[in-house]
């Protein structure tokens, strides 16, 4: 787990709505199409598992840090599109439970789920339980699933703890875990991405990873009065009001990074970012 300037307030579930904002100026900061992994790597993970199953009658998908649903939705329309390949697998229902403690995000995802519409609306039962990871994880939950997915949720979870967690109690026996995550500049993910590798190597699990990249539009982080430029900076940052509450020197190294691992094109600053998919299995 990684903590960037220790004594600021986190920026996690306890930060409600604030940090739904953040993310959500981070997401509108990436420049043209996001992150496409799950739709190109999501299908040929999905085969697999259905060669080594005999029999299902439900496909189980625990999300962990759920956020608003959009990228657990995404993948449920993956699933439901693969299981609908598949004469055998027609009738398979698509259960999804969802870890997410951020209750503004929960309000959102629980209004997500009533708007779908089709056979998403038909076919999948979405269970979104207001709990942390931690709180799950002491649940005795006897329900096992076929894959679990951390979806950019990972920076704020003790990795090896979570994905032993992961194989020892929570995945059926060909069960996968897909992990997503921000690498490159970025400040606090590097670490968080080295942390899953070595649980992995430490426990023998096997594992496959994909990598896209994007661009991130940062010009506005160097606007002090610009409120967007303000919430990316926490997002980037992992804090709560990191512009105002940052020393001097916290604050000049942290504009002095992001100037580092961005280019400047037509006045505008724009950042790499690499994402990761990391497939683990027994
Ligand atoms: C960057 S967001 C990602 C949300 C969503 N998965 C997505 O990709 O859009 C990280 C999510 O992790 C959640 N989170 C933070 N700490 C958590 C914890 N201890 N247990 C479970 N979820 C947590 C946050 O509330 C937030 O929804």
């Amino acid at each position: 787990m990684s903590s960037p300037g220790s004594e600021m307030e986190s920026l996690s579930l306890q930060t409600g709505k604030h940090y739904s904002l953040c993310y959500s100026v981070f997401k509108q900061s990436i420049v043209g199409k996001s992150c496409t992994l799950y739709f190109r790597h999501l299908p040929n993970v999905i085969r697999s598992m259905f060669q080594d199953t005999k029999e299902m009658s439900q496909f189980n998908i625990l999300s962990i840090g759920s956020g608003d649903g959009t990228e657990d939705i995404k993948v449920v329309k993956i699933v439901e599109e693969e299981l609908q390949r598949i004469e055998k697998y027609r009738d398979v229902k698509i259960f999804l439970r969802g870890i997410e403690p951020n209750e503004y995000f929960k309000s959102l995802y629980d209004k997500s789920i009533e708007e779908l519409t089709g056979s998403l609306k038909t076919r999948s039962v979405f269970d979104v339980r207001g709990n942390t990871f931690e709180e799950y994880m002491d649940q005795n939950d006897d329900l096992r699933f076929d894959l679990v997915v951390f979806t950019h949720s990972m920076y704020y979870l003790d990795e090896e703890k979570s994905l032993k967690f992961c194989f020892d109690k929570a995945l059926k026996a060909n069960g996968k875990v897909l992990v997503t995550l921000d690498i490159s500049w970025i400040l606090a993910s590097v670490e968080v991405v080295e942390m899953v590798m070595k649980a992995v190597e430490k426990n023998k699990w096997r594992s496959s990873h994909a990598t896209d990249e994007y661009e991130i539009d940062v010009t506005k982080v160097f606007d002090a009065k610009s409120e967007e430029g303000i919430l990316l900076l926490d997002f980037l940052m992992h804090k709560v009001d990191f512009r105002a509450n940052a020393g001097k020197e916290q604050l000049d190294h942290a504009m002095k990074v992001v100037e580092e691992n961005t280019t400047l094109k037509n006045g505008k600053r724009f950042g790499k970012v690499a994402v990761r998919m990391f497939i683990i299995s027994r």
